[in-house]
Order: structure tokens, then sequence, then C-alpha cells
């Protein structure tokens, strides 16, 4: 359905849970512990793509946390696929992806983002406080060689990871996977770093690779480029730098059922208060789809800001 700004929402974003089992630096707190929460359970998920696919969401993305965590992924990306769903994303850290692959495949999931922001060992532990990349790496290459999409989604930051724009970069040139550069956005724990503007990673590849003068593409918040002899896109969803909100297509639910109009606005809905009924369930979505803000609020004075860490909504 089209929201009150005008824009075609299709895409619904679903966290399944807010644990992680990385503390990525610039998301989750270190003294970060296992979160107890009332996550939204499979049938409370399936009774709201059911509404949502009559509103015309056809596109849903699996978020957390790490969604891998929840035991029941395989049984929610089967169900949501039954339901009649063709696009079923998830979006992960990659450190459990290995073993599930042939699970997801079985399941119906199409493809795969993958967290990842450096290429060196010990900036990626140090980033991830402990993560270990080998692993993260040998899924992302089974999950492209069994055929499903795979986007890796980098975050950058100053004194941090400038220096893997490259090696990131490179890998559009060895593989059909697309890199996307997000600029760091000042919630939670990013407040505490300096994001780079994508103007600047552009600037960056451009001198190193150059960059195909003929492609341009833009897919939802994503802009995409493809550098000489690339065989996969480089992306920029550039959130800071260039507002993204005229392509927003995106609704999302957060693992205890908050309905987000905006990433980065606060909810007072949660879609647990209106389960009883479809009709409800159709209504409510239809009601914050209506009002999803024309913009976010970055940077800006905001009464309604989200404060929130990333894993507390979706990413
Ligand atoms: N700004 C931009 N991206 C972020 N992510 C987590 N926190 C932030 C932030 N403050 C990203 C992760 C992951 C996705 C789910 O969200 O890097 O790729």
């Amino acid at each position: 359905m089209k929201d009150n700004s005008g824009r075609e929402i299709n895409y619904l974003r679903i966290s399944l849970t807010k644990n992680c089992n990385l503390k990525c630096i610039y998301c989750l707190p270190e003294k970060t512990e296992h979160i107890e929460e009332e996550e939204l359970s499979l049938e409370e998920i399936l009774k709201i793509v059911k509404n949502a696919i009559k509103l015309g969401i056809n596109k849903i993305r699996l978020t957390g946390g790490e969604p891998l965590l929840r035991k029941d992924l395989i049984e929610i990306v089967k169900e949501i696929k039954f339901l009649g769903i063709d696009e079923i994303y998830i979006t992960t850290n990659g450190i459990l992806l290995e073993e599930k692959l042939e699970d997801l495949k079985k399941a119906g999931l199409k493809g795969i983002n993958i967290s990842l922001d450096t290429l060196e060992k010990e900036l990626f532990k140090k980033i991830t406080r402990g993560g270990n990349l080998d692993k993260v790496i040998s899924g992302l290459l089974k999950a492209k060689g069994m055929g499903f999409e795979i986007k890796i989604n980098s975050v950058i930051m100053k004194g941090i990871n400038e220096n893997s724009i490259i090696d990131l970069g490179e890998i559009t040139k060895k593989y059909n996977i697309d890199v996307r550069f997000i600029e760091l956005m000042p919630m939670g724990e990013g407040k505490k770093y300096k994001g780079i503007n994508n103007k600047e990673i552009y600037k960056n590849l451009e001198e190193i690779y150059g960059f195909q003068k003929d492609f341009f593409q833009i897919k939802g918040v994503s802009e995409y480029y493809k550098l000489v002899d690339g065989k996969g896109k480089i992306g920029f969803i550039s959130p800071i730098n260039n507002c993204f909100c005229e392509n927003c297509n995106k609704i999302r639910i957060t693992s205890t059922g908050e309905i987000k109009r905006c990433l980065n606005m606060k909810s007072n809905i949660n879609i647990k208060d209106y389960l009883k009924s479809d009709e409800e369930i159709e209504n409510i979505l239809k009601i914050e789809i209506n009002k999803k803000p024309e913009k976010h609020l970055f940077g800006k004075e905001n009464i309604d800001e989200e404060r929130k860490n990333m894993n507390e909504i979706g990413g």
C-alpha cells in the first residue's frame, strides 16, 4: 500500500531477537548480557505476515540481534514461504551461518545480508569484541556457492576501519557479491564513533579501482555502482549525507512486537495488543504505515528520537 507521502510500502522487517552472539563496538555495550524478553512467537509472526500480505507486503527480512540464534528460524522461514512470500531474506553476522545453510535453502530463503566491516582478522575481533572472521567468510562463500543472493553490509568508522574500504570493495571485483557501505547512524553506541561520509568512500574507491561509467541503479534506499571489471555491485546507503527517505519502502516490527514507522523514531504501538483478529492486525498495520514520517530526524531536534541500540530495533 501507499503511505501518506505516496511511497509504496512493500517491505516488512521482523526482528526475531534482541540477542546477539557478537557485541560490535558501535552496536552493543561491552557489558551486554543475555536479554530475557517475550519474543514474538512463530504463530504471532505468521498472523502478522498473513495480514501484511493483504496490504501489499511481498518482501520480508528477518533480523535481530542475530536471527540465527532463534531456534525456530528454519520453521519461521518455511512457514512464511508457505504463506506465499518468495522474497525472504535474513540479515546476519554470519558466525553461525555455515551449519544452517542447507536447511535455510530447503525452507525457501532467498538471500542473506552479512554484516562485515573488515577483512582483517584482528580488526574484526576488535570491532566485534571477539568474533572469528574465518567462520563468517566460510559461511559467506558456501552460501554464495549454494546460490543464495548475498550482500555484505559494511559500516566504516573514522580511525577504526577506514583502511578496510579497499579490501571490501575488491570483493565485488572477484565475486558477484554486492558490498554496501552504510553510513554510521548516530544511535545508541553508534554515537560514540564518527562515521565516514559515503561520498568519501566513493572517492576512495574511484581513485583505486575506478567505476563503470554506464552503470547506476537505485533499489530501495541503496544506490548501486560497479567498479571497473566488477562482478558485484558497490552500494551506498546514505542516511546521513543523502537523506534516503523518499525511497523508504519498509516498516519494521521489533522482536517484542513494537511497530516502527521509522528507524529513528520511537514506537508506542505494540502489535501484540492487536492480535485478537485479522481485521485488527490489518488495521493497525495500515494505520502505522500511513503514519510513516516523510523524513528521519537524525541530527535534528526530535522529541520522538529512538534511544535504543540497533539490536533492539532490527537494523
Ligand atoms: N549505523 C549504521 N548501521 C548500523 N548497524 C548497526 N548499528 C548501526 C549504526 N549505528 C548495522 C550493522 C548491520 C545492520 C543490521 O545494521 O552493521 O549490518
